[in-house]
């Protein structure tokens, strides 16, 4: 049932490049020059005309949400709140009938996003479903939705439910900005294509895996792990350096770069390993600068770069090279390595890969 594969983790990690499409098929029609989603379509309205969006999730669906506030923001020009779903439905939230909330969540059983989604019912907004499995509560509980198609996921850490979930979000954020007129034709149709090739893309990036078992390797005995990005990377960051704690134990930590220097780079010595998303398109030289201020403290750097780059090969101590893409899609492939690493870090330790102690699949409790 593994397809051959040791564990469900890497079988699933593999299954992105199919994963992706199937969330895709059918709904992007690069012909012609639309983005099909009937439980977007039959409530137009609602997200035409809201005030804001508000997206309430868990841990890696969570992780996706941020990204999607990159997104929305960027191409739909829609303001966006992303909330943890516990700490929302225990504030007293402000929220009205303007207001959309998209739910996110693989399993669609997460006790505190289901309580949340109840809540923003109760004050009117309208609910909007992300979830992979089918006819799970949040898909029956929401007013509309939509799902990811990844197939079943049986790893506790999530791989391609995030993937699949930011290509949906993507999607939606796509059709709102046609539709509302905020994002022009051609630039439409541009990331509808190049959405297209993103499974060719991730398959290469698939290619390095041998390449970072090496780098795990190397770093498998480390105490701890910084995590940095920027802007649409940002959430990355946070994404991989929780798949490492939550299968190697390893204590890890996701900041935006540029956030180092207020208080996290007092941690940086020979002894830290810091994974940075350095990918050309989008604030690269800013990162390149953070880069330089961890090597001066002997910071072990690994980096995730575009194919080609010379500038951080030359600065850092490990490349890991992904193909050129937007910086809107470039989350779909940076990603990757960094799931891959943990993987194989958590391997190296004799850790259980696919059932990390103290954690479920699905969190039914709040
Ligand atoms: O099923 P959900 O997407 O609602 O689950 C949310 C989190 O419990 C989940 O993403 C968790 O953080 C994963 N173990 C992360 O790999």
């Amino acid at each position: 049932e593994k397809g051959g594969y040791d564990h469900f983790m890497l079988k699933e990690i593999y299954e992105q490049p199919h994963a992706i499409k199937d969330t895709y098929r059918g709904r992007l029609r690069v012909e012609q020059g639309i983005v099909k989603m009937a439980g977007v379509d039959q409530n137009l309205e609602r997200f035409l005309n809201a005030n804001r969006i508000i997206i309430v999730a868990c841990g890696t669906s969570w992780h996706a949400g941020l990204v999607a506030e990159y997104i929305f923001e960027d191409l739909a020009r829609i303001p966006v709140e992303v909330e943890y779903a516990s700490e929302f439905r225990y504030r007293n939230p402000v929220i009205t009938d303007k207001d959309v909330v998209i739910a996110i969540s693989q399993s669609g059983e997460t006790a505190d996003t289901l309580a949340a989604i109840k809540l923003a019912k109760e004050k009117g907004a309208f609910v909007f479903g992300i979830c992979n499995v089918v006819g799970s509560s949040i898909a029956r509980e929401t007013h509309a939705g939509a799902y990811t198609h990844a197939g079943p996921e049986i790893g506790v850490a999530s791989t391609k439910a995030f993937t699949t979930q930011i290509t949906l979000l993507t999607l939606l954020a796509l059709k709102l900005a046609r539709e509302s007129g905020t994002l022009s034709k051609t630039k439409f149709h541009e990331i509808l294509t190049e959405m297209e090739g993103i499974p060719a893309k991730v398959e290469r990036v698939l290619e390095s895996n041998p390449l970072i078992e090496i780098i795990a390797d190397v770093y498998k005995d480390a105490e701890n792990c910084l995590y940095l990005g920027r802007g649409y990377n940002f959430p990355v960051a946070l994404e991989g350096a929780l798949k490492l704690k939550e299968i190697s134990y390893i204590h890890a930590e996701g900041y935006p770069a540029a956030e180092m220097k207020h208080g996290p780079i007092a941690l940086i010595d020979e002894q830290m390993p810091v994974i940075v998303i350095a990918t050309k398109k989008g604030h690269y030289e800013k990162v390149v600068s953070n880069i330089q201020e961890i090597k001066s403290r002997k910071g072990k750097i690994i980096a995730v770069v575009t194919e080609g780059d010379s500038q951080v090969r030359d600065l850092a101590d490990h490349v890991v090279e992904v193909p050129e893409s937007s910086e809107a899609l470039s989350p779909l492939l940076t990603t990757i390595p960094l799931q891959l690493l943990s993987y194989h870090i958590a391997v190296m330790r004799g850790c259980n890969v696919d059932q990390p102690r103290n954690l479920a699949k699905s969190v039914t409790v709040e």
